[in-house]
């Protein structure tokens, strides 16, 4: 496929999220004791991201219902419990829910008597909002805990304080299983495991140990080429982009995290220079009997040596005068948004 095609496609797709994409930021939790969600619901659309930004004390973000505000959704989303100290006042974690319809969706946190506090939220509510905090504070079972005297609703502190990496703290499936998978480390240019089954519903967190490394899609046949450059639909895979992790350091690595949507394969390699063409790959759900096995996988990214151009950058040499403009265009749409 023509270069300019490429882009073209990925610019479309750029500007597309660009204009529709809203990112809702909800605090949980926070300074004082604060047993609330900030806001408490929002209106979002198709595209869009709900981000729980999870701020002092000790609180989860639960699916649940309207009818039930308080009780798991069974298969319901839950982020598990994330405790965030006292002292910490900023580089606050956060977990991203993805919006992939217009369907009310309904929270709580299940620390002891927070739900029925009023600790709930909601997206895409319609009328049913009042109904269903009404019925969080109503219902049953709540142990009472001295601890918890204020339920002042915190400040929305700056954007900027949250931690960079929001993907750190997945929101899985309350039956899914999170994979986690080493990435590096001190003189290994592997992913450790490199081969993995995995469910629909799982999670794949892959934490970034020494030194500077990727993990982003590819394919069985071109293992070392991002996904992006290779469909000819621009069709655009996972990217971590690069993580620099120093030698010294011993503790909270960068995460990464991805879902597994379906039961067909995931390829992924590490973009970083040579390092695919060493046999630094990843796969999930290769199927061990047939051609596209693992080992297969592994001994063509050997053999192609990868190519480990970044896949936003991946025109020709020879193109170069004309791909200038492209790549200005491309600045100038970034300025705009
Ligand atoms: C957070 O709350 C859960 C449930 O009450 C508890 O099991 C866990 O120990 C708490 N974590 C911390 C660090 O307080
Ligand atoms: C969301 O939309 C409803 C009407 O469907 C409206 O009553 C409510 O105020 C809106 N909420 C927010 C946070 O915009
Ligand atoms: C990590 O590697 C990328 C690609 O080689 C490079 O551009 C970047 O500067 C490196 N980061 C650090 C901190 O060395
Ligand atoms: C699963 O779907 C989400 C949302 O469409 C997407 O961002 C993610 O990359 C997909 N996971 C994989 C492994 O392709
Ligand atoms: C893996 O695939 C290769 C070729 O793609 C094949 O030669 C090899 O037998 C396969 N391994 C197994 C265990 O089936
Ligand atoms: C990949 O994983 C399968 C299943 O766990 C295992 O049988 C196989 O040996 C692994 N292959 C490699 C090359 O690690
Ligand atoms: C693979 O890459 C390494 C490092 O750039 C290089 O030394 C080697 O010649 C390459 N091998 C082939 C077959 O191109």
């Amino acid at each position: 496929m023509h270069y300019l095609a490429v882009i073209s496609t990925f610019l479309l797709a750029v500007s597309h999220t660009a204009v529709a994409a809203t990112i809702f930021r909800v605090v949980v939790g926070g300074p004082d004791g604060a047993v609330t969600f900030n806001p408490s619901s929002v209106n979002a659309t198709i595209g869009d991201t709900v981000r729980f930004v999870f701020q002092q004390k000790n609180h989860t973000v639960t699916q649940s219902s309207l009818e039930t505000p308080c009780s798991p959704l069974p298969d319901g989303l839950d982020s598990g419990f994330i405790p965030v100290a006292a002292t910490q006042t900023d580089n606050f974690p956060s977990a991203d829910l993805p919006i992939k319809d217009l369907n009310p969706k309904w929270f709580y946190c299940r620390q002891a008597n927070h739900c029925q506090l009023g600790m709930v939220f909601a997206v895409n509510p319609g009328s049913n909002l009042a109904q269903f905090q009404a019925a969080a504070k109503s219902s049953g079972a709540a142990t009472t805990t001295g601890a918890l005297t204020t339920t002042t609703a915190p400040s929305t502190t700056a954007p900027s304080s949250d931690a960079t990496n929001t993907a750190s703290i997945p929101i899985i499936p309350t039956n899914g299983v999170n994979h986690k998978i080493i990435v590096g480390g001190l003189n290994i240019i592997a992913f450790s495991p490199s081969n993995i089954s995995a469910a629909v519903g799982d999670t794949i967190t892959f934490e970034f140990h020494q030194k500077n490394h990727t993990v982003t899609a590819s394919s069985f046949d071109t293992p070392c080429r991002a996904l992006s450059s290779t469909s000819t639909t621009g069709q655009l895979g996972f990217d971590s982009g690069f993580n620099f992790v120093d030698a010294s350091v011993t503790s909270n690595f960068p995460t990464f995290t991805i879902a597994v949507n379906d039961t067909n394969p995931i390829w992924a390699y590490c973009r970083q220079v040579n390092h695919c063409g060493q046999g630094m790959v990843f796969a999930v759900n290769a199927v061990e009997s047939g051609s596209k096995n693992f080992s297969a996988f592994q001994a063509l990214a050997k053999q192609q040596n990868g190519t480990t151009i970044p896949p936003t950058s991946n025109a020709p040499a020879a193109h170069a005068t004309s791909y200038v403009p492209a790549l200005l265009a491309f600045f100038t749409l970034v300025l705009l948004v």
